[in-house]
């Protein structure tokens, strides 16, 4: 089976600076994959090269075994409506919630089926409670986002992102705008949707998150993959100097106690 996602010499550049400097990464159906890397390093550059937010300088980007774009003499060049309906497969949730203000949390749910998927009202509404409840708020289905906590607003940006029904759910650091006590629930929200075999590329300082719920770790450096393996592997037994000063700049990351009978 072709993995959801795949990247060939992924290159992304501004100006002069080389940020992503090659990065190849499959990630497979059902698959959690959890990002680390020093700040800069190039992590929210790779997820919004991914649905296209930022165009790639070079390399190519495959889902589900198909290339998006087409190339020629050896560059991939993009036609706008293929990139709008891949973004609507790919479901992107950021530090920053940004929920309509003026929309419910109902309908900021029902909005991108609305709107993009042009989905009937039944389906809208399907979609929107279906959602909802999944992140535990269909009680909160009528209040505005003022009304509810940043935990709770950041539990129906993943609804949001969850009601378009995409292939792959990117998260950049969706924990790190919150007050400690609600960092929690989002995490627990997350862990949900990891064990119900959602395939998820997350971006996280949430070490102990990363160890229990990630499949596989990588940790970029420098705009490249410098060291990946099983939680254990990267993060207990990290092989590279690059990745041992970073763990060691996140002390408060606990193993889980030993289980001794
Ligand atoms: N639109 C842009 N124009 C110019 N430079 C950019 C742009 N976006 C990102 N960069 C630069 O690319 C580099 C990588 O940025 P990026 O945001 O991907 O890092 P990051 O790993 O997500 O860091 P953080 O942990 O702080 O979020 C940085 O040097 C940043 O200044
Ligand atoms: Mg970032």
């Amino acid at each position: 089976m072709s993995p959801v996602l795949r990247l060939e010499g992924l290159h992304k550049s501004f100006d002069n600076l080389e940020v992503l400097k090659g990065i190849d990464l499959e990630v497979a159906r059902g698959e959690v994959v959890v990002l680390l890397g020093a700040s800069g390093s190039g992590k929210s550059t790779m997820l919004r090269c991914i649905n296209f937010m930022e165009m790639p300088t070079a390399g190519r980007i495959h889902f589900d075994g198909d290339l998006v774009g087409r190339e020629r003499n050896g560059r991939v060049q993009y036609k706008e409506e293929e990139l709008t309906r891949l973004r609507a497969r790919v479901g992107m949730v950021f530090q920053q919630f940004n929920l309509f203000p003026h929309m419910t949390a109902l309908q900021n749910v029902m909005e991108g089926p609305r709107t993009v998927l042009r989905c009937d009202a039944r389906e809208c509404q399907r979609r929107g409670e279906t959602y909802l409840n999944k992140v535990g708020l269909g009680w909160k289905a009528n209040d505005y986002p003022a009304r509810l906590s940043g935990g709770q607003q950041q539990r129906v940006a993943i609804a949001r992102a969850l009601a378009m029904e995409p292939e792959i759910m990117l998260f950049d650091e969706a924990t790190s705008a919150l007050d400690p006590e609600l960092v929690g629930e989002v995490l627990e929200t997350m862990k949900g949707l990891a064990e119900e075999g959602k395939t998820m590329l997350i971006v996280t300082h949430e070490l102990g998150f990363a160890y229990t719920v990630a499949d596989r770790v990588l940790f970029l450096s420098e705009g490249r993959i410098l060291e990946q393996g099983t939680p254990s592997e990267v993060l207990t037994y990290p092989k590279q100097q690059g990745t041992k000063n970073f763990l060691r700049g996140h002390g408060t990351f606990r193993l889980p106690e030993p289980q001794i009978d």
